[in-house]
C-alpha cells in the first residue's frame, strides 16, 4: 500500500527506533482521527522495525474490549511467551497472560500490590524479549484498550530508557475519555516521548490517490471536489472513490458538483448501501462479524449468520472484494469506522440478541470471551447469563483483573437478581472492589448481609466486612459486627462460632488490643481448661495459640519462657504459615511475640524463607511486609545496619507497588536505626519526607512506636524538652492500647531523667525492673536494668549496670549488652575508676562497631579518650563507605545472584544494578564478584551474620 505524505512521521518514528536499538527505549505516541492514517502508520513503523532486526509484538483495541481483562497485553505476549521467558520476576505476569492463577491472597494491599506484581511481571517479561533483539512493542487502537493493559504500558513506558524497547501507541486524538485518556496523557507527560500526528493529505496526495483509483484521467476540478469532501482524510477519501466508482461516476470535471453533494457522513454511510448490493448472505455475513469484532472466526461468523460455511466463504469473498472487511483471519473489517456504521444500523435490540446469541456460539471454546459479549447484552433476567457473569467475574479476578472482575460484577447486578444470589454477587462485587481499591466496597457487603439468610453465607459476609472495618481502623464498627454475628450465630455449629471469635479476638487485638481484652478474656476463659492441652495440632488452634501469646506479651501475663511456648506450638513447626500464609496477622503476631521473649533465631528461620519466597515470585506486598518485621528483628538484635536496609527496601518497594498500610512502622524502625547509625540527618530528613517531623503522626495503631522513634532522635539531637514529650505521648497511648511497655517504660524513665525529674525517673525504672524480673526474658531485663543504673548513679547506679551488662552478656541483644558495657565505663569513669573503665568501654566498642552502631562507638571512644587511653578506633572497611543501596547489591551478587536476579529481587532495573556494582567495585577495589564474599563482612553472604553471632537489639521499642 502506498504511503504518501508522511516522511516527517516516519522520521520520527526512525529516530525512536535508533534510539532503542542504541538500549535507550522511547515512546511515540501516535495521535489522529479516525481514518488518517494512524494504522496505516504503525504497519510502516512495524516493517521499517523487522527491516533493522527488531523483534515485533502487536496489538490493537477493539470497540468491545476494554473490559477484557489484560487483553491488550495477551494479544501482545500470547503468541511470544515462552517458559523460558517467564522465568524468574516475568512469572508474575503468567495469571494476566492467562497462563496461571494469583494466589488468592485478599488483604487489600495485597491486592493493590497485586497489578503492581502483574505490571512488574510483564516489564520483566519485555526485558526478557528485549535480551535477543532490540524490540517494537505496538499498540494500536489504544482508545480501546482495557485498563489493565494500560496501566502496564505506562509502567513500561516509566521504565523504558534502559532498555532496547521502542513503545508506539496509537490512538484517536482528542475523542479518549476514561482510562485511555489518562494513559495518553501520562505517557505524553514523559520525558522524551515523541509523538507523530498524521495530517490530512495535501491535494497533490489526494489527486494521486484519486488518478491511482480511478485513471490518469482524472481531472483536477474533480480532485479539488474529492479533497473538498472528504478533508484529506484518507479513509473517506477512499471510500469516497469506491462509491463513485461504483456508481460508474467518470472523474471529470462535469462530475465535481456530483462529489461536492457528498459529506463525510455520508460515505461513511454508504458502506450500507455497497453492502446491500452484496447480497443477504454478505449482509448478514457483515453484520456477524460486526457483532462478533475480534471473535469473528468464520465458523463462528457463519453460525450467527444463520448461514452454512461454504454460504459464508462464499460472502466473506464478495466482502473482501468490495473492500468491506480486510483480507485477514479471522474476519474483521477493512477499517472500524466500516464496523461501526454496519453495528450502528443493526439498532438496539438486535444488536443485544446477536451479543446473547454470540456468547452462546463462544461459551464452549473461550468463555472468557463469552463474557465480553454478555456484556453487550440487555438485562433480562436470565439466568444462563448471571452465572456465566460470576464465573467469568472469578476468572477475572484469578487473573488479576480485579478491575474485570468488577464490571462483569456489576453487569450481573443489573440483571434482575435477588435473594441469595443477589448477595453472593454483591459479595464478590465488594470482594472485586476491595482488591482493585476502589469502589463502596463496605456498603456493598453491608447490602448483602441484609439481604443473606444462609448462616454460611452470612459468615463470609461478616469475615469480609470484618476485614474492611480492620484495615480502616474502624475498631467500633468491627466488633459490633462480630459481636452481633456471634450472637446470632447458630448453636449447632461450634467450629464455625470459635473461629469467628477467634477471628474477632485476632482483628481487634492489631487494631485495639485494649478491645480485644475481655473477649480475648472470655475466649480463653471458654478454651481455658483446654489452652493447656492445644497443641496447635489443627489451624484453628494454631491462630488461637497466636493469637493468646500475643495477648500475653501485650499484657506481659504469666511469663517470657511461657508465652513462648504458645507460640512455638502457634507456629506448629511451619504448618501455621501454611495454613495462612506469610501475610496474616497470626503470623505477625507469633514473629513479634517471638522477638519479645528472646527468641530471635526462631523468629529469623521463619523469616528467611518468606523472604526469599515473596523476592522469588515478585511478591511486592507480600516482601514489603517480610522486611519490614525483618527489619523490626534486626533492629531488636542491634544490627543497626540490616536494619537500615530492610527498613529502606521495605519504603521503597512500598512506595513503588502503592502500599499504604505499615508505613509508619518501618519509618519508626528506620529512624531509629539511622540514630544508632549516628545519622542523625538521615533520619531527620526521612520524617521530613514523610511528613513526620512534628506533631502527631497519622493514626495509626503503631503511632507510639514512630513517636518513640523520634524521641531517641530528638534526645541525641539534645532536643530533650522535645524528646520528653514524644516519649510521654508514645508511652500514654501504648499504655492505653497496649498495656504498659517495658521498654516504652525505660525511654520514659531516661527522658524523665534528662529533664531533671530525678525521683519520678527512679521511680518508673525500678517498677520497670520490677515487672521485668517476673517476665523472665533476659534481654528485657538486662534493658530495664541499664536504665534504672542511669537513673540511680553513683555507686548503686556502678553496681546497677554490671548487673545489666551481666545479665546481657548471654542474651541475643548484643548492641543492649554494649550500650550496657559503655554505661558501666562511663560511670566508672565519672567515679574516677578510670583503670577500672577502660577494660567495659573496650569491649563495649568492638561489640558496637560489630552492630554498626555507630553512635555507641562514638560514645565509647570518646569515653575512653576521657580516660586517657588513646583508643583505636576499629578499622573502618570499605564496606563503610558503601550507600546502603551499594551494600545490598554487593551482598546479593556476592551470593551468587546475576545482575538480573539482583534487578528483579529489588525490584529495580539493570542498569540500576550495574550501577551500583560498579560503585562497590571501585570502593572495595575489587574487580570481580568472586571477589566479593571475601571483601564483605563474614556473614554477608546470606545477608544477616550468621545467628551464632549473637546480635544486640535496639534497646528501644517493643517489649513487653
Ligand atoms: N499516507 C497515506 N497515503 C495514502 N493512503 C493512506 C495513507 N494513510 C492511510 N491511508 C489509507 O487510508 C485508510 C485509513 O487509514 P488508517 O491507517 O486505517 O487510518 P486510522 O488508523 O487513522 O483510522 C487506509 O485504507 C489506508 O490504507
Ligand atoms: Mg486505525
Amino acid at each position: 500500500m502506498l504511503l504518501l505524505e508522511r516522511e516527517l512521521e516516519l522520521a520520527v518514528a526512525d529516530g525512536v527506533l535508533d534510539a532503542a536499538a542504541a538500549g535507550t527505549g522511547r515512546v511515540l505516541v501516535v495521535a489522529g482521527e479516525p481514518g488518517i492514517g494512524k494504522t496505516a502508520l504503525v504497519d510502516a513503523t512495524a516493517r521499517r522495525a523487522r527491516e533493522r532486526g527488531f523483534a515485533v509484538v502487536a496489538a490493537t483495541g477493539g470497540a468491545l474490549e476494554g473490559d477484557f481483562p489484560f487483553g491488550v497485553a495477551r494479544q501482545l505476549f500470547e503468541p511470544v511467551a515462552t517458559p523460558e521467558l517467564l522465568a524468574g520476576a516475568a512469572g508474575a505476569a503468567a495469571p494476566a497472560l492467562g497462563l496461571g492463577r494469583v494466589a488468592a491472597e485478599a488483604s487489600e494491599s495485597g491486592q493493590r500490590a497485586l497489578s503492581f506484581e502483574l505490571q512488574h511481571g510483564l516489564y520483566w517479561l519485555v526485558a526478557n524479549l528485549a535480551e535477543r533483539a532490540p524490540l517494537l512493542v505496538a499498540v494500536d487502537d489504544a482508545q480501546w484498550a482495557d485498563r489493565d493493559s494500560l496501566g502496564f504500558l505506562v509502567y513500561l513506558a516509566r521504565r523504558l530508557d534502559e532498555l532496547p524497547v521502542a513503545l508506539l501507541v496509537a490512538a484517536r486524538g482528542g475523542e479518549p475519555n476514561g482510562a485511555a485518556g489518562e494513559v495518553l496523557a501520562a505517557l505524553r507527560a514523559l520525558p522524551g516521548v515523541a509523538e507523530a500526528e498524521p495530517r490530512p493529505l495535501s491535494g497533490a496526495a489526494v489527486e494521486a490517490v484519486v488518478r491511482a483509483a480511478l485513471g490518469g484521467g482524472a481531472e483536477q476540478v474533480f480532485c479539488e471536489a474529492c479533497r473538498e469532501v472528504s478533508g484529506g482524510n484518507p479513509f473517506l477519501l477512499r471510500g469516497l472513490l469506491d462509491d463513485l466508482g461504483a456508481a460508474g461516476v467518470r472523474p471529470a470535471a462535469d462530475a465535481a458538483e456530483r462529489v461536492r453533494g457528498a459529506t463525510p457522513a455520508a460515505v461513511q454511510r454508504n458502506v450500507l448501501l455497497r453492502l446491500a448490493g452484496l447480497g443477504g448472505d454478505a449482509v448478514a455475513l457483515a453484520q456477524a462479524v460486526a457483532i462478533l469484532e475480534r471473535d469473528a472466526d468464520l465458523s463462528v461468523a457463519a453460525a450467527l449468520a444463520a448461514l452454512d460455511e461454504s454460504a459464508a466463504r462464499t460472502a466473506a469473498d464478495r466482502l473482501i472484494d468490495a473492500r468491506v472487511l480486510a483480507p485477514a483471519h479471522p474476519l474483521r473489517f477493512a477499517h472500524p469506522l466500516l464496523r461501526g456504521a454496519v453495528y450502528a444500523d443493526l439498532g438496539v435490540v438486535r444488536r443485544g440478541a446477536g451479543h446473547r446469541r454470540a456468547a452462546e456460539l463462544l461459551d464452549e471454546r473461550a468463555p472468557d470471551r463469552a463474557a465480553v459479549h454478555l456484556l453487550s447484552t440487555h438485562p433480562a433476567g436470565d439466568p444462563w447469563v448471571i452465572a456465566h457473569l460470576r464465573a467469568q467475574a472469578e476468572r477475572a479476578l484469578a487473573h488479576g483483573s480485579a478491575g474485570g472482575a468488577r464490571v462483569l460484577l456489576e453487569r450481573a447486578l443489573s440483571e434482575p437478581c435477588t435473594g441469595e444470589e443477589r448477595a453472593e454477587v454483591l459479595l464478590a462485587l465488594g470482594d472485586a472492589e476491595r482488591r482493585g481499591g476502589g469502589g463502596p466496597v463496605a456498603e456493598r457487603f453491608e447490602e448483602a448481609l441484609a439481604i443473606a439468610r444462609g448462616p454460611r453465607l452470612r459468615t463470609r459476609i461478616v469475615r469480609e466486612l470484618a476485614h474492611v472495618h480492620w484495615t480502616r481502623g474502624e475498631a467500633d464498627a468491627m466488633r459490633a459486627l462480630l459481636e452481633d454475628a456471634i450472637r446470632a450465630h447458630p448453636a449447632d455449629d461450634p467450629e464455625t462460632l470459635l473461629e469467628l471469635q477467634a477471628d474477632r479476638a485476632a482483628f481487634l487485638q492489631m487494631n485495639d488490643p485494649h478491645a480485644a481484652l475481655a473477649p480475648l478474656g472470655r475466649l480463653t476463659e471458654r478454651v481455658g481448661p483446654r489452652v493447656e492441652r492445644l497443641r496447635g495440632d489443627t489451624p484453628v488452634e494454631r491462630r488461637l495459640l497466636a493469637t493468646l501469646a500475643f495477648h500475653r506479651v501485650v499484657w506481659a501475663q504469666t511469663s517470657g519462657p511461657e508465652v513462648a511456648r504458645l507460640a512455638e506450638r502457634a507456629l506448629g513447626g511451619g504448618r501455621l504459615l501454611d495454613d495462612v500464609g506469610a501475610a496474616h496477622p497470626a503470623v505477625l503476631a507469633v514473629l513479634s511475640v517471638l522477638q519479645y521473649v528472646d527468641r530471635d533465631a526462631d523468629a529469623e528461620a521463619v523469616l528467611e524463607p518468606a523472604v526469599a519466597a515473596a523476592r522469588e515470585r515478585g511478591a511486592a506486598a507480600e516482601l514489603a511486609l517480610m522486611l519490614t518485621v525483618r527489619s523490626r528483628l534486626s533492629l531488636f538484635r542491634g544490627l543497626a545496619r540490616e536494619a537500615e536496609l530492610d527498613a529502606r527496601d521495605a519504603l521503597a518497594i512500598g512506595d513503588a507497588a502503592g502500599l499504604e498500610p505499615g508505613r509508619e512502622f518501618v519509618l519508626a524502625t528506620l529512624v531509629a536505626a539511622l540514630v544508632e547509625r549516628a545519622d542523625l540527618d538521615g533520619a531527620e530528613a526521612e520524617l521530613a519526607a514523610r511528613g513526620a517531623s512534628s506533631g502527631e503522626p497519622r493514626t495509626h495503631a503503631t503511632r507510639w512506636l514512630l513517636l518513640q522513634s523520634r524521641a531517641r532522635l530528638r534526645r541525641a539531637q539534645g532536643r530533650f524538652a522535645e524528646a520528653m514529650e514524644d516519649v510521654g505521648r508514645a508511652d500514654r497511648e501504648r499504655s492505653s492500647a497496649y498495656g504498659v511497655s517495658l521498654l516504652g517504660r525505660a525511654e520514659l524513665a531516661l527522658g524523665l531523667h534528662t529533664t531533671g525529674e530525678h525521683a519520678e525517673a527512679r521511680r518508673v525504672a525500678v517498677d520497670a525492673v520490677r515487672r521485668a524480673t517476673a517476665w523472665e526474658v533476659p534481654s528485657t531485663l538486662g534493658m530495664t536494668l541499664r536504665v534504672q543504673g542511669l537513673v540511680e548513679g553513683g555507686e548503686r547506679g556502678v553496681a546497677v549496670l554490671a548487673r545489666a551488662a551481666e545479665v546481657l552478656e548471654g542474651a541475643p541483644r548484643q548492641l543492649e549488652h554494649a550500650r550496657a558495657l559503655v554505661d558501666l565505663g562511663a560511670a566508672l569513669r565519672r567515679a574516677n575508676r578510670r583503670a577500672q573503665a577502660r577494660e567495659p568501654l573496650e569491649r563495649g566498642m568492638e561489640i558496637a562497631h560489630r552492630c554498626a552502631a555507630t553512635a555507641t562507638v562514638e560514645r565509647a571512644h570518646a569515653e575512653l579518650l576521657a580516660c586517657g587511653a588513646r583508643p583505636r578506633r576499629p578499622v573502618r572497611t570499605g564496606v563503610e563507605a558503601l550507600t546502603p543501596s551499594e551494600l545490598r547489591v554487593a551482598r546479593l551478587a556476592a551470593s551468587g545472584l546475576t545482575n538480573r536476579e539482583i534487578a528483579q529481587a529489588l525490584f529495580v532495573t539493570r542498569p540500576t544494578v550495574t550501577t551500583h556494582l560498579g560503585a562497590v567495585y571501585r570502593k572495595l577495589d575489587v574487580n570481580a564478584r568472586e571477589h566479593l564474599a571475601a571483601v564483605l563482612e563474614p556473614g554477608a553472604k546470606d545477608h544477616h551474620p550468621p545467628s551464632d553471632a549473637k546480635a544486640p537489639g535496639g534497646r528501644e521499642a517493643v517489649v513487653p
